[in-house]
């Protein structure tokens, strides 16, 4: 079978994608140091594919540690970096934890795919490198606006770095999937989004407050220019961005690359308001919200969504769950996991 490392693999993405790449034929090993993660996610993952993935508790922003569990692996055929740290609103705070975590780890890992000759490398960039564009939908082509916080500015980096190390190289393929905005869990609900640190994302806070494990919650905003004054934002089914991972290494995989470095928007392609996506939930479970409106959040962009043509026509990816398939799954984990 063809190896695969995901770097962040007891993590939110990176573990629905194991289960994707295990369903269409791939080993796969994890490298996770579990800042923001737990390893039992893997008793789930064995649950839904029956196979028990080995995550090593590595820190890949400590060089000498990152090479020996390359050097550990030399059957490796692909790498998916996930590993980062991500909450946007964090980063505005600490924005030096952000820079030497998110960019040291990925120059580590270049490093030895370099070293290793590993010829496939898929990066977790983020729709948050446009920053905040009015050109919408955003395509790949979009020109970037200054960052919104120190985590956008580590994406944007982390593009250019990976650009200019394949521009050195004399083979290797590499591939930049910039997500728009995760969400939802496996259908089975035996996995989905668990952060361990304080939870920030929209669609937790929608159901751990419909749990009761938060109060209320805060709309950070609605007088914003929107349809309904608060932020725009194309939330994508975390099992639809899996498989855009897994079409992407098979068309790196069948040599079907068309440049060196290749940029995809993985996203639905539709815009939801805050307000509309605690709708979609409250149609789906039945429930009503209790939330209040806020001031606005630093960091946020007012819209953004996705142009996705390209992933459709160079991967054959089509996203195929929408808003409230999200909620439906989000909502299932969260009542197994809070049981
Ligand atoms: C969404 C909207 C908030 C919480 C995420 C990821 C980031 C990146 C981009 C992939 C915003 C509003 C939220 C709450 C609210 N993804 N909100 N009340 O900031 O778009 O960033 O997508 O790389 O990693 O974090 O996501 O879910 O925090 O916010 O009103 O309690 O929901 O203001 O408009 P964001 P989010």
């Amino acid at each position: 079978m063809k190896k695969v490392l995901v770097s962040g693999g007891c993590g939110y993405i990176g573990s629905h994608t194991i289960v994707d790449l295990i369903d269409r034929g791939y080993e796969v090993i994890s490298a996770d140091n579990l800042v923001n993660a737990e390893e039992t996610i893997l008793d789930g993952i064995e649950a839904i594919t029956g196979v028990r993935v080995k995550n090593y508790r590595v820190d890949l922003a400590d060089r000498v540690a990152c090479a020996e569990l390359f050097a550990a692996h030399r059957d490796i055929m692909g790498v998916i970096h996930f590993a980062a740290l991500k909450s946007v609103g964090e980063s505005v705070e600490k924005p030096i934890l952000y820079f030497r975590n998110n960019l040291n780890s990925l120059l580590n890992i270049l490093e030895a795919c370099e070293k290793h000759n590993i010829e496939n490398f898929i990066f977790s960039s983020s729709c948050s490198v446009y920053g905040n564009t009015d050109a919408l939908p955003v395509v790949e082509s979009t020109p970037w606006q200054e960052a919104e916080s120190a985590y956008a500015r580590t994406k944007q980096m982390g593009e250019q770095i990976i650009r200019d190390v394949y521009r050195s190289l004399s083979s290797g393929k590499a591939i930049l999937l910039r997500y728009f905005n995760p969400a939802g869990g496996h259908e089975s609900g035996l996995i989905g989004e668990s952060p361990t640190s304080n939870v920030t994302n929209l669609v937790p806070v929608i159901t751990e407050t419909a749990i009761g494990k938060r109060k209320s919650m805060t709309v950070f905003g609605n007088d914003y220019d929107t349809r309904d004054g608060s932020c725009i934002r194309d939330y994508i089914h975390v099992m639809d961005l899996a498989r855009a991972h897994t079409l992407c290494l098979d068309y790196l995989d069948a040599n079907k690359q068309q440049e060196q470095v290749e940029v995809f928007n993985v996203g639905l392609g539709e815009g939801a308001t805050v307000l509309e996506a605690i709708n979609a939930f409250e149609k789906v479970s039945g429930q009503k919200l209790n939330y209040d409106i806020g001031p606005r959040r630093a960091g946020d962009v007012v819209a953004i969504y996705a142009n996705h043509q390209r992933a459709t026509d160079r991967l054959g990816w089509t996203p195929s769950r929408n808003i409230e398939d999200i909620m439906r799954t989000a909502w299932e984990w969260e009542k197994r996991r809070s049981g």
